[in-house]
């Protein structure tokens, strides 16, 4: 059986003591102490205990308290999954600079123009500098509550006083802290208290909160790996410095798909969307040269035409290089293995580098046969047919797949000005808008090129 401890805490500063004594030492304050029984472990089983009787409901219930608030940034809305519902909690990440605070300055100012009640709490910046901020982004007379804080009990109070805000956004969790626990702020118990204290709050004033978290050196949001359990939406904010292209990606969503991606421009005047990113990540779609494709990618629910780039080049050394930009390094060792056991296309010999132009990061297998048109293109020093895009999935035995949501693929590069599509034979297309050539095997694309010669 468990032994139960009494316990005394201090009612300014949450400092815990064994025993009763008149003073904190803590904080100083005197006669605050009193007996905490919040912390007492529960005695014998728990079903002898008398708990309160929890109320079910069924799986109708009413939603009309779940409206979402929509922030106006249609980029961000779409990977939210349709806007901010109210009561959940949102973290996003992404490294240093990369435009977070940006984005959540012109969500909350875009939103607090439409009527919304926002708040902004900053541990990072003083108001004066998110204020200069706000003016160049022509947001400063948005009414958004401003603050700068890092104490998570001032926070919490001064919430509940007022009118519940309809997003809170706190820039960044690493930098609050619980005045009752003795870690330094950015440690993994005061992450972790000050998330689950901010969460429960959101729940409890039905108030969307969103939660700046910093990333360690390898990408992950840093602290406790326990938090993106606990929030209801993960986003990561990545993109490439030396480019202006950011990406929204969501990687766990209560309440939408997780494959849906934003796509922003960093300009002198803030985050500008970008609504049709196809042409972006195309750079010279009408000249032709040897070593690259055009991928017509699937993002989410939106199609995405990308260029891929290959290059395929003598090595001296023992151990040739092989290096990729924006794909999966052993999905390339798989293409090289089929191109070499199923192809006859050594690559052994060479050194090979692989680029998503514009800081994209592809992820899907469909781009498996843009990735080997561009290599087999550049060793063969012959362009991909004019005006084409790609797509499909090779096997391990060289054989092409049909993948999902040919016509969406289809029609988005007709809508950019491409005439002919390479795609796996089988794919159901239902009403082709562009000349289609089928190929069932990896070699027909390597006899593609060796006959141009
Ligand atoms: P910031 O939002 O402060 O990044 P994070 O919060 O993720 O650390 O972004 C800062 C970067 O964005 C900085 O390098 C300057 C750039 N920036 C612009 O290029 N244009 C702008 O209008 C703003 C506000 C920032
Ligand atoms: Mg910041």
């Amino acid at each position: 059986m468990a032994r139960v401890t009494e316990q005394y805490a201090c009612q300014t500063c949450g400092s815990t003591y064994r025993k009763w004594q008149g003073k904190c030492d803590a904080c100083g304050e005197w006669n605050s102490i009193t007996e905490d029984t919040t912390n007492q472990v529960v005695p014998k089983g728990l079903s002898s205990g008398k708990g309160r009787q929890i109320v079910f409901t069924s799986l109708d219930t009413e939603t009309a308290d779940y409206a979402r608030s929509v922030c106006g940034l249609s980029e961000l809305d779409r990977v939210l999954g349709g806007g901010f519902v109210p009561g959940s909690s949102v973290l996003i990440g992404g490294d240093p600079g990369i435009g977070k605070s940006t984005i959540l300055l012109q969500a909350v100012g875009r939103m607090a123009k439409s009527g919304y009640k926002c708040t902004y709490i900053s541990g990072e910046e003083a108001t004066r500098q998110i204020s200069m901020r706000a003016r160049r982004l022509g947001l400063a007379d948005s009414p958004v509550k401003l603050a700068a804080a890092n104490s998570l009990r001032d926070i919490i109070s001064s919430l509940e006083k007022e009118e519940p805000p309809h997003l809170l956004v706190i820039d960044s969790i690493q930098t609050m802290y619980a005045d009752n626990l003795d870690s330094a702020p950015g440690t993994v118990s005061q992450v972790r208290a000050c998330s689950q204290e901010l969460i429960r709050l959101a729940k409890k004033l039905n108030t969307a909160v969103m939660l700046v978290g910093h990333v360690t050196k390898d990408g992950q949001i840093a602290g406790p790996r326990v938090l993106e359990h606990m929030v209801d939406t993960v986003l990561y904010f990545e993109g490439d410095r030396g480019h202006q292209f950011r990406i929204l990606r969501a990687v766990k969503n209560r309440f939408g798909a997780t494959d849906e991606i934003g796509v922003f421009e960093m300009t002198d005047n803030g985050l500008q969307e970008v609504n049709n990113p196809s042409s972006l990540f195309i750079t010279n779609k009408d000249k032709e040269i040897s070593g690259a494709s055009v991928f017509a990618g699937m993002e989410g629910t939106r199609p995405l035409l990308v260029e891929i780039q290959g290059l395929v080049a003598a090595s001296q050394q023992a151990t040739p290089r092989r290096a990729v930009v924006g794909w999966d390094s052993s999905r390339l060792s798989m293409i090289l293995a089929v191109l070499d056991s199923r192809c006859g296309l050594s690559l052994a010999g060479n050194e090979v580098y692989l680029n998503v132009a514009g800081g994209l990061r592809v992820s899907e297998p469909a781009a498996d046969l843009a990735v080997a048109a561009a290599l087999i293109s550049s060793v063969s020093d012959i362009p991909v047919p004019e005006n084409s895009i790609i797509f499909g999935e090779i096997g391990l035995s060289g054989e092409i797949r049909p993948v999902s949501q040919t016509d969406s693929r289809l029609k988005e590069a007709a809508k950019l000005g491409f005439d002919n599509a390479i795609i796996p034979l089988g794919s159901k297309i239902k009403d082709p808008t562009i000349k289609i050539i089928e190929v069932e095997h990896l070699s027909e694309i390597v006899s593609l090129f060796t006959q141009a010669k």
